[in-house]
Parts: structure tokens; C-alpha cells; sequence
């Protein structure tokens, strides 16, 4: 079925939920689904359109429930599938979808399937969901190739038998408590697609799929040094048939469910065959998320995206942050304001001031463009990337596995704060027993939501009205734009419906051009010009 030009997916503002740190209802120090309920009504009145929960399922939390253990039930530090039975109808309700997070490629070392292969012989039916296999060298102490995992260390571990001596060993792309599935493996299919159900008769609107190009494998698991193209284990051909066969689910459903494709694909011909009739409906676009606070690069970048889904009439979607990179108050506060998953800049000197004010000014470019856009939780509120955690307290994979090398990601999944002078900020209740799973920077007691309420400077009040203005413009959402001339470090552009926004990213104030009216600016406009740095909307054309 070719894509519905009215898909509630194609403009959505969408919220990404963090459950671990949005807000902890039962003093654990660990956010969870009834915070999530008692904060609907501030969601709501945000005015997003759907929600995007992080994995929700149960999970040792190796990778901060990357690591599934059982995909249909739910963490008990978050809560029972009663509590989020309960949290998809009360956002029904707000009108608000729920997209859940699938996660494909692996799954926990606890996970059932994983610990009946581990206790079954090489070449069992239970070993072949996984990529088990014999070790290299004399003695098979080698890793079976070379692939390395992109958590940091080899790719694979060794497993002992049941007499304790070592065994097979097997692929994790990610960590060691992340097996690699065998998708060659029709009981891996069944139950995909199984669970797949399982949470659209639950009410889920729509799939965010997890690292969705790297599912399948080359099954002679290849060494990467001498291997020629293509790829062996990312964005293979036969991936796509997995997204054919979950489409089809998902289309079984009425064709109002959403697939979302968590794609780091650079080559635009390969990205956009995953957006066939008959596959997802949307990607992540993280080359804008990556790119310097530069005029020209998010224009080329913007003209990029938008020329690559056109033919393939699938919405392009724009995030600024999400809990897998610095946030972008920071990034933006640096001397180089790109941002590299293998480069997170921290320890660098960051001016949160000016951050703060290009993150403003980011905002309303974001959602003023045409498609879907991202907002992570903390967006709203400016909140920066903590960078002084102490290395005691830190939790990601990614630091323990490259020794400390890598920072990680814990420094932007710190607990929201909500109210109050100091932590927890509101984000547990008073008599919690617990403090927050990740200390909160005393400097966020002007960002939390109560301080930002209601003051027309502040963060909140902007996306608050941002995205006011973006549900009720019919030129915003979905649709095209067209580029007006301006000065190089401008980005000037129209959309259907008399909507202009001008963007300065030049370090001199630019006149205004021609409009009936100021619907909204991330700055005060200085004399009628717009001063670096900020972004305005108007209204133009009556
Ligand atoms: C991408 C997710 O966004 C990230 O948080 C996770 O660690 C990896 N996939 C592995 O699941």
C-alpha cells in the first residue's frame, strides 16, 4: 500500500521519553510509566503529538534496557504492563500516540532464548538463533573474526561449558550482554513479528526500530580486513525482507501504525530503500543532529533530506538531541559545534549562554521545517550535557569499555528536573529513598519546569509556543519549502500558507524582510533587526 499522504506520522512533533530520568513516582530514584501518567497533562499541554518511550520491557540494564530480557512485559523498576496498558489509553485520550522502541539486533544475556542456548550443545536449535561459533588458533582462544563491537573491545565472548571450560564464543555487536540474534532463523522472525502484535493489540501507534541496518549478517561471518563490499553486517539487502514482512503486520492493523527506522546510513540511494511502498515509513535524519551550527552545511543538509525522501514520498524527520548524544545547548556552546559519535567533546570549554541562545534559535528552524520533528526530553527546559559525572557513578557501557576513554552517554540521561531549589528537583517525591540513578547539577534549579513556567524567556515558554503555532499553521508539518535569497550565513525560507522563517547564524543583525506581522522569535529583535543567532517566524503575504 503506497504511503497515506495524511499519515499522523508525517508532521508529528514527537517526544522522546527517557522513562529511567523523566520523573520517579515511587522514590526509587528510577523514573517510571505512572511519573510518565502524572505528567501527561504537562506533555499535552507541550503540544506533541506522540510519544517515543526508550525499551520499557524488563532488562538488567547492561545498556540501559537496550538489553531486552522479555520483549512483552514490562521493567519492574518502571512499572507492570497494567501501568502502561493504563498510560497508552490515558494518552489516547490527550491524543497523544505511543511509539515503543524495538530492539531487533540483540537481545539481553537473560534473556530466555540466551540462556537455553548457553546451556545447549554447539549446532542445537537454541545456539542457531544466536551466532555462536568455535574459536580461531590452536586452542580456539581467538575470536572467530574481527569484527569489533561498537561499545569498544571485540565483538565477540567466549563462553565456558558446563565443566567450566571455555567454549564457543558469540557475536554482540554492542556489549557482551547484548547477543546478536540470528535473523536467518525463522524463530527469530515468528517472534518479532508475534511481539509486533502483541503491543499494536495493546495499542501502540507505531515502532522506533533500534539500529535497524545491522539486523542481518553475512551468515560466513567474514573478517571485515579482507572483506570486499558489501558490507557484512550492516545495511545488507536481506534486511529489507524483515521490514517487508513487519510492514505487512503493521498494515494488518488498519495502515495507521507507524515503523521508524533508527538508520546511520550516509549513502542516500541505500538510505531511501528502506522507504519502499512496502517497508517503513520514516527514518531519523542524523546528519542535521551532527552538523555545525553553520548556515551552509544545514542548508545543504536541509536540501539533502528533503531531495532524498521527496521521490520516495516519505516525511523527513529533524531531532537536535536524543539520549545518545551530547545535548545540543552544549554542542552549541563549544568552539566546534559538530558533533561525531566517536568525538563527544567533553572537558572542551563550553559557553552555555550562547548555546542556550543557538538552541533557541535551533528550535524554531527545527519546527519550521518541512516533515516530522524530535523533541528529547530536557529539550524543552535548555537542559546542558553534564559532563563532570564521577566516574563512580557512571553507568554506560560505552565508558567502561573503552576504560574512560569515551565518556559515554550518561551526560545527557540525567533525571529531568521538574520543581524546587535542588535536587532531586522534583524529579522523586520529598520522602524518596533514594536519590536520583544520576546526580542532578544544582545549576538546573533555573531549568526545572516549575521555574520555566510562565516566564516568557525561558525555554519552555518558546517550544510551549513553537509548537502551538506549529499544530495550528496549516503551512507547517508536512509539505515543502522554497529558499528566498538572503545573506550566506542566513537561512531564509517560505512554506505554504503565508509562513516565513529567517534564521541568522551570521554574527551581524539582518534586516527583516517584508511581513504583516512577528509570530514568534527565539530573541528580541533589536531596532526591527534580527540580532546573530536567532531565529524568526512571521507572518508574511495578506
Ligand atoms: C541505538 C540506541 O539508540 C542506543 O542507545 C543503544 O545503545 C544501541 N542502539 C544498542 O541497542
Amino acid at each position: 500500500m503506497p504511503a497515506r499522504t495524511d499519515a499522523w506520522w508525517r508532521g508529528a512533533a514527537i517526544y522522546q521519553v527517557y522513562t529511567r530520568s523523566f520523573a520517579d513516582s515511587n522514590g526509587d530514584g528510577v523514573g517510571d510509566l505512572p511519573g510518565v501518567r502524572a505528567k501527561l497533562p504537562y506533555l499535552a499541554a507541550l503540544g506533541i503529538d506522540a510519544l517515543w518511550f526508550n525499551p520499557w520491557y524488563p532488562s538488567p540494564m547492561a545498556d540501559a534496557g537496550y538489553d531486552i530480557a522479555d520483549y512483552r512485559d514490562i521493567e519492574p523498576s518502571f512499572g507492570t504492563l497494567a501501568d502502561a496498558d493504563l498510560l497508552i489509553a490515558e494518552a489516547h485520550d490527550h491524543g497523544i500516540r505511543i511509539i515503543i522502541d524495538i530492539v531487533p539486533n540483540h537481545c539481553s544475556d537473560r534473556h530466555p532464548w540466551f540462556l537455553a542456548a548457553l546451556t545447549s550443545e554447539p549446532d542445537s536449535a537454541e545456539r542457531s538463533r544466536f551466532w555462536f561459533r568455535p574459536g580461531r588458533g590452536e586452542d580456539g582462544s581467538l575470536p572467530p573474526n574481527d569484527w569489533q563491537s561498537i561499545f569498544g573491545g571485540p565483538a565477540w565472548t567466549r563462553i565456558a561449558t558446563a565443566d567450566g571450560t571455555p567454549g564457543e564464543w558469540y557475536l554482540h555487536l554492542f556489549a557482551p550482554e547484548q547477543p546478536d540474534l540470528n535473523w536467518t532463523s525463522e524463530d527469530v522472525r515468528a517472534e518479532f513479528e508475534d511481539v509486533l502484535r502483541f503491543w499494536f493489540d495493546r495499542g501502540a501507534d507505531g515502532i522506533r526500530i533500534d539500529s535497524a541496518a545491522l539486523v542481518t549478517k553475512d551468515p560466513d561471518l567474514p573478517d571485515l580486513a579482507s572483506h570486499p563490499s558489501p558490507h557484512p553486517y550492516e545495511d545488507r539487502d536481506d534486511v529489507h525482507e524483515i521490514y517487508r514482512a513487519w510492514r505487512a503486520v503493521a498494515e494488518s492493523y488498519g495502515g495507521d501504525r507507524a515503523l521508524i527506522g533508527e538508520l546511520w546510513i550516509p549513502d542516500a540511494e541505500r538510505f531511501t530503500r528502506y522507504f519502499r511502498p512496502d517497508e517503513l515509513h520514516s527514518a531519523f535524519n542524523f546528519p542535521y543532529l551532527c552538523s555545525a551550527w553553520d548556515a551552509a552545511r544545514l542548508r545543504a543538509i536541509i536540501d539533502e533530506t528533503l531531495a532524498i525522501h521527496a521521490p520516495v514520498d516519505a516525511p523527513a524527520t529533524w531531532v537536535l538531541s536524543n539520549h545518545d548524544v551530547d545535548r545540543h545547548v552544549s554542542r552549541y556552546g563549544r568552539a566546534d559545534t559538530s558533533f561525531g559519535l566517536d568525538r563527544r567533546e567533553h572537558g572542551r570549554p563550553v559557553d552555555l549562554e550562547l548555546g542556550t541562545r543557538r538552541a533557541r534559535a535551533a528550535a524554531l528552524l527545527t519546527f519550521a521545517l518541512p516533515g516530522a520533528v524530535y523533541v528529547y526530553q530536557g529539550d524543552e527546559l535548555g537542559l546542558w550535557e553534564v559532563e563532570d559525572i564521577p566516574a563512580g557513578l557512571r553507568q554506560d557501557p560505552i565508558w567502561r569499555r573503552t576504560g574512560g576513554a569515551d565518556p559515554g552517554r550518561d551526560g545527557c540521561r540525567v533525571p529531568l528536573p521538574w520543581s524546587g531549589a535542588q535536587p532531586p528537583f522534583g524529579f522523586s517525591p520529598d520522602d524518596a529513598r533514594a536519590r536520583p540513578w544520576l546526580p542532578q547539577p544544582t545549576g538546573w534549579s533555573e531549568l526545572t519546569v516549575e521555574a520555566e513556567s510562565g516566564d516568557p524567556s525561558s525555554m519552555l515558554e518558546l517550544y510551549r509556543a513553537a509548537l502551538r503555532i506549529r499544530r495550528r499553521e496549516p503551512g507547517l508539518g508536512d509539505g515543502g519549502l522554497r529558499w528566498m535569497e538572503s545573506g550566506e550565513s542566513v537561512l531564509d525560507f517560505v512554506r505554504d500558507g503565508r509562513f516565513r522563517c529567517v534564521a541568522n547564524l551570521s554574527s551581524d543583525a539582518v534586516v527583516l524582510p517584508a511581513h504583516d506581522g512577528v509570530l514568534l522569535q527565539s530573541a528580541d529583535l533589536v531596532d526591527g533587526l534580527l540580532p546573530p543567532d536567532a531565529t524568526v517566524w512571521l507572518r508574511i503575504g495578506g
